[in-house]
């Protein structure tokens, strides 16, 4: 039985979306979702890109023992050497050399000639192997690329060492039966193409990434790279739940290929990368969003009711997908809500299970039932997020449709108060500006939105927030039964998420 090898690059291509940014301590805790969940391949960053990616690459490397982990680098020699530095501690470490070889990317990209590209290929290969036997090399823009061209290409670096080579649909134009008949085109056209793994890597530019990745795969491509929650530059890469899920559902037509993926952990990982990025799921994200097993239509909740596969072709469990349920409240003890954080999956230490049970308390004097989505807003928003420059320790609004919204804002740094007011055009505003007052920052908002964890009136809001400030674009999410005690530590947890983009070595304040 052939083995699909699923090759995740969430922490690398996702984390290129604009507005996703990872510290490493988030990429640890996807890391070991990821590998919680069977991924194969964990591409953990592009290490000669920056100082934080080098360290996340690092850290990923010696904390993941059953995944391969992998690193980024141009067809360069630094870049190379970064990679294999930042490998240095993994158990399977893999370098992942890219370099362009369509005619559009080599003439105004690179200005190389086809010899050129063919040269600086195959010694990178050679060079990487230097570091590990495990290389991918990517002909980035493949699919646009001139087929024989690319068939000498591919050619050249299996035979230079390279074991995976990896067929890129980098601007995502490709369209699916095309697709599939590079793969087998490759497979026909190159002598020795049995020799290394084929993989793909498809952008989702046209809404075809998912599609392209299957037809490769019935192809003969063994190796799919793709991201939780189908994250990535621009329009996103293929989304790991649903080729899996396609893979699984449709075995009649897959029925030769087995994967490690756990399917089960696909609802936990999902949500942990869309907290972490900052990234909303839309609820009619096929696999893992909201409404995805929801079923509105009275003819269709009769049909459920009768018979589930009338209408569900998936079983909400196989994915992890679970129903809202009614758990705690006031008078739940530490017991009953450990237990609860448990069956969840929501793995705590001794010290954030403190820090969450206070949360717990705090939210449960405000709201009568605590369900399983605050539980998860408390852990992933309150006690997870580990690098806090700035935290809010007051907020007094005064706000009338007749009068001027005013907000009085004091944050804490460094156990330092600072405090300012400022007016606004609503509360929002007024709380926006006055932290602006404070930081020195000024962001723009470029996106807000605010949707209720649970039902009822006394539901959090979980405001979600995208801004730019200082020429980079960072997203900030928070819950709260007050939306704008929400809104403000969404801002201030995008402009904390700010500074670790641009202040690597920031202290980090626990809250
Ligand atoms: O999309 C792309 O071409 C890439 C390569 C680096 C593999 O991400
Ligand atoms: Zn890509």
């Amino acid at each position: 039985m052939d083995k699909i090898i699923f090759f995740d690059t969430t922490l690398r291509d996702g984390e290129q979306a604009p507005g996703a940014s990872l510290n490493t301590e988030e990429k640890i805790e996807i890391a070991r979702a990821l590998e919680g969940l069977g991924v194969d391949v964990i591409e953990a960053g592009f290490p000669v890109s920056s100082f934080g990616d080098f360290e996340a690459v690092k850290s990923v490397s010696s904390l993941i023992k059953r995944a391969s982990v992998c690193g980024l680098s141009r067809a360069k020699q630094k870049d190379i050497d970064a990679a294999g530095a930042a490998l240095k501690k993994a158990k399977y470490p893999r370098i992942h050399v890219f370099l362009a070889t369509s005619k559009i990317h080599r003439k105004y990209k690179l200005k190389k000639a086809k010899y050129e590209i063919l040269r600086q290929a195959v010694e990178s290969v050679k060079y990487a192997r230097k570091f590990t036997n495990d290389i991918e090399f990517s002909p980035e823009d493949a699919s646009r690329t001139e087929p024989e061209f690319l068939f000498r290409v591919i050619e050249a670096v299996i035979k230079a060492g390279a074991s995976t080579v990896n067929i890129p649909d980098t601007v995502g134009y490709a369209e699916p039966e095309e697709y599939g008949n590079l793969i087998t085109a490759i497979r026909e056209n190159v002598g020795n193409s049995n020799k290394a793994i084929i993989s793909v890597h498809c952008h989702n530019d046209l809404g075809l990434a998912v599609a392209n990745s299957l037809s490769a795969v019935k192809n003969g491509a063994r190796q799919v790279e793709c991201t939780i929650n189908g994250i990535g530059e621009r329009a996103g890469n293929a989304s790991l739940e649903e080729i899996i899920m396609a893979l699984k559902t449709r075995g009649d037509i897959f029925s030769a290929l087995k994967t490690n993926i756990k399917t089960s952990k696909i609802c936990k990982t999902s949500r942990l990368v869309s907290k972490l990025t900052g990234f909303v799921v839309a609820p009619n994200k096929a696999i893992v969003g909201a409404n995805a097993f929801r079923h509105e239509a009275g003819i269709h909740q009769d049909g459920i009711l009768k018979k589930r596969s009338t209408y569900e072709i998936i079983k909400p469990k196989d994915v992890g997908f679970y129903e809202t349920g009614l758990v705690l409240g006031k008078h739940s003890g530490r017991h009953a809500f450990a237990d609860r954080l448990k069956n969840l999956g929501l793995q705590l230490t001794a010290s954030q299970m403190g820090k969450a049970f206070i949360c717990f308390k705090g939210l449960a004097d405000k709201k009568k039932y605590i369900f399983d989505e605050d539980l998860f807003a408390i852990v992933e928003d309150e006690v997870r997020i580990v690098a806090r420059v700035w935290q809010l320790e007051d907020l007094e609004i005064s706000s009338g449709i007749k009068s001027l919204p005013k907000a009085r804002v004091t944050l804490n740094k460094k156990n330092k108060l600072f405090k300012a007011e400022s007016s606004g055009d609503g509360p929002v505003d007024a709380c926006y500006k006055a932290i602006d007052k404070i930081t020195g920052i000024k962001g723009k908002l470029l996106d807000y939105s605010i949707h209720s964890v649970t039902a009822g009136k006394d539901a959090q809001g979980e405001v979600s927030i995208k801004i730019r400030a200082r020429e980079k674009i960072v997203s900030g999410r928070a819950a709260s039964t007050d939306i704008i005690e929400a809104s403000a530590k969404a801002y201030i947890n995008a402009i904390n998420r700010l500074f670790l983009k641009t202040h690597h070595n920031e202290p980090k304040i626990n809250c």
